[in-house]
């Protein structure tokens, strides 16, 4: 056993995670460690693998070679649903919502899905006490009627969100892009909402975003993809400094 994973808490672990679509390798020998109770930002230039990477994890896609582990269990070869089974959520950047069906309803479907599994018995109304209270937590309790169709982008992403916190129990949170073209004020919604998701209820989070500004104020630690592989991992300060991280936003 390497001696320098002993004793560590890392929540998530990709090691040597490959992914080629025809001749293009998206990701190629991917090293990455995500602690638990981490926010975690992913960063690289455009086409560098980033939602490549969150689609692995998520089993959208299953990679070519390498190993994904979930507090130590190997996932790589698991299907999403047992993914999200295992405390995983995640957001699109482009909306995956039911359109035509009303917010509240929206956050509630997974959860009664997994209930008609046969899932965790909990109580119908405690499911629905709780999609109420994520509802107001990312203020759309007073839209919980409307069709999701009929929110904006941002409100968009915060309904995403909402409807991954209702997974019992989450552990990872995977974002890709949360803050793309999204109205400032909502924006400071979804950074309370990842703050106090990973204060109150310890969730991690791997947040992809090309919003340096405002991924600084969530994350503690950055890591840096390039063409498929990690070039930087570590505080802002020390990462946006690297002769390696400057050159591959500006060689390009
Ligand atoms: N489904 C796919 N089929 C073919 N090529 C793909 C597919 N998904 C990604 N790629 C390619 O893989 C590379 C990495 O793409 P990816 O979307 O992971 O990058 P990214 O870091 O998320 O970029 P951006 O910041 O622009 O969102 C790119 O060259 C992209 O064109
Ligand atoms: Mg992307």
């Amino acid at each position: 056993m390497n001696p320098a994973s002993v004793g560590t808490s890392a929540l998530l672990e990709l090691r040597g995670v490959g992914k080629r679509f025809g001749g293009v390798v998206a990701v190629n020998g991917l090293d990455l460690t995500v602690e638990a109770g981490e926010v975690r930002g992913l960063i690289g230039p455009n086409g560098s693998g980033k939602t490549t990477t969150i689609n692995l994890v998520s089993a959208l896609y299953r990679p070519d070679g390498g190993e994904i582990r979930l507090a130590g269990e190997r996932i790589e070869r698991l299907r999403p649903h047992e993914i999200a089974a295992r405390g995983v959520a995640r957001t699109f950047q482009i909306s995956k919502l039911f359109a035509n069906m009303t917010v509240l309803e929206n956050v509630l479907v997974p959860a009664l899905a997994e209930f008609d599994r046969g899932g965790p018995r909990r109580a119908l109304r405690e499911i629905h006490e709780r999609a109420r209270r994520l509802l107001d937590l990312v203020l759309l309790d007073g839209h919980r009627d409307a069709l999701a169709r009929e929110l904006s982008g941002g409100q968009s992403m915060l309904l995403q969100i909402a409807r991954g916190l209702m997974l019992q129990p989450i552990r990872l949170f995977l974002m890709d892009e949360p803050f793309a073209g999204v109205h400032p004020t909502i924006k400071d919604t979804i950074m309370e909402t990842i703050l106090r998701a990973n204060r109150e209820e310890a969730v991690t989070f791997l947040i992809v975003s090309h919003e340096m500004t405002t991924l600084r104020r969530l994350a503690s630690r950055v890591s840096v993809m390039h063409e498929g592989r990690l070039i930087a991992d570590g505080s802002f300060e020390t990462v946006v400094n690297q002769p390696a991280v400057l050159e591959a936003y500006l060689g390009g």
